[in-house]
């Protein structure tokens, strides 16, 4: 798999793990500890991913604090019970308005992409945040190959639904499948991903395997796993988050601390890993890349 370097990641964002730790003068400082012996294997933490000068949130968090509520409602349930999802082989149907509609293997999905690596900031409605280092290839990227039709206004995705394979499906929590939306511009935005990895190493179940939506700026629920289905449409899709709770989850769901959510203010979050709360920047931080696709929208309207 080819590993490109995204135009967003400085050189100096991305150090060795070695380079790293005689930095923080671990070596130099003589105790003769070495990788090994700090219990560092070379593959998982090669090295070390910041955002500007953050740290990358640790592996361990990212995959072991989860929502995905296939596998129970709990943040630790999707690492204990996502092991049953069987990611090989996969397919993954394209169709709606578009020129080539059909049902494609992962493989072929996969196969004319360059695999990149992007940092980005992850905002979760419910006031925790991450920073996690994705791989995979731009969404864009893959429209383009479908040719969507000029009635092509919104993409829609949907998770796999199989209650075998996901038993939170057994029970009404949501209405199954899970299912997101973008508008058109916001999936052909740049920084809007299908990712299929992170840290380096292929995404684990409990992330999304084999496929996920990442829409940095949007709210982390915005960003679907395990797709199985992308469908281009006329009408702006309901998601399935719009439709259990329509007053508390709009479309948009952009990031931002001036539109409270109902019950709660959106104003500050958690990075896990961190004690003391931060405050939540407008788009996540994204303003620049992302700002220019809602002028004149009235964003409390269109949360
Ligand atoms: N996708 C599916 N299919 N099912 C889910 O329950 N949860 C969403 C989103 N994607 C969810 C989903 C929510 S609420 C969040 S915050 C993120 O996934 C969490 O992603 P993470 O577990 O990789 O941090």
């Amino acid at each position: 798999m080819l590993i490109k370097k995204s135009p967003d990641i400085r050189e100096s964002e991305v150090t060795d793990y070695s380079t790293y730790l005689s930095r923080r003068d671990f070596i130099k400082t003589g105790i003769g500890l070495s990788l090994a012996g700090l219990g560092i294997s070379s593959n998982a933490y090669a090295k070390v991913y910041k955002l500007g000068d953050e740290e990358a949130t640790s592996y361990k968090n990212i995959t072991t604090y989860n929502n995905f509520y296939e596998f129970g409602t709990s943040k630790e349930a999707p690492a204990e019970n996502a092991h049953t999802l069987k990611t090989s082989p996969w397919s993954v149907t394209i169709n709606g308005e578009c020129e080539k509609a059909g049902t494609y293997t992962l493989e072929d999905i996969l196969k004319p992409h360059d695999i990149e690596e992007h940092i980005y900031r992850f905002r979760c409605v419910e006031g925790w945040s991450m920073i996690i280092p994705w791989q995979g290839f731009k969404l864009g990227d893959l429209i383009k190959r479908f040719k969507p039709t000029s009635k092509a206004k919104y993409v829609q995705f949907e998770t796999l639904y199989d209650p075998k394979q996901m038993p939170g499906q057994r029970r009404d929590v949501l209405d199954w499948p899970y299912v997101e939306g973008l508008r058109m511009d916001e999936a052909m935005n740049s920084l809007t991903l299908l990712a299929t990895g992170l840290y380096g190493k292929d995404l684990p179940n409990q992330n999304g395997a084999p496929l996920r939506l990442v829409v940095p700026w949007k709210y982390g629920f915005k960003n679907i796993k395990s797709i199985v289905r992308i469908s281009f449409v006329e009408k702006q899709p309901i998601s399935a988050w719009m439709k259990a709770a329509p007053n508390e989850y709009g479309f948009y769901s952009n990031v931002n601390p001036n539109v409270p959510h109902p019950r709660w203010s959106q104003k500050r979050e958690r990075r896990i890993g961190e004690l003391l709360k931060r405050d939540t920047l407008m788009f996540n931080g994204y303003t620049e890349q992302v700002a220019s696709m809602y002028q004149g929208m009235d964003l409390k309207k269109f949360f």
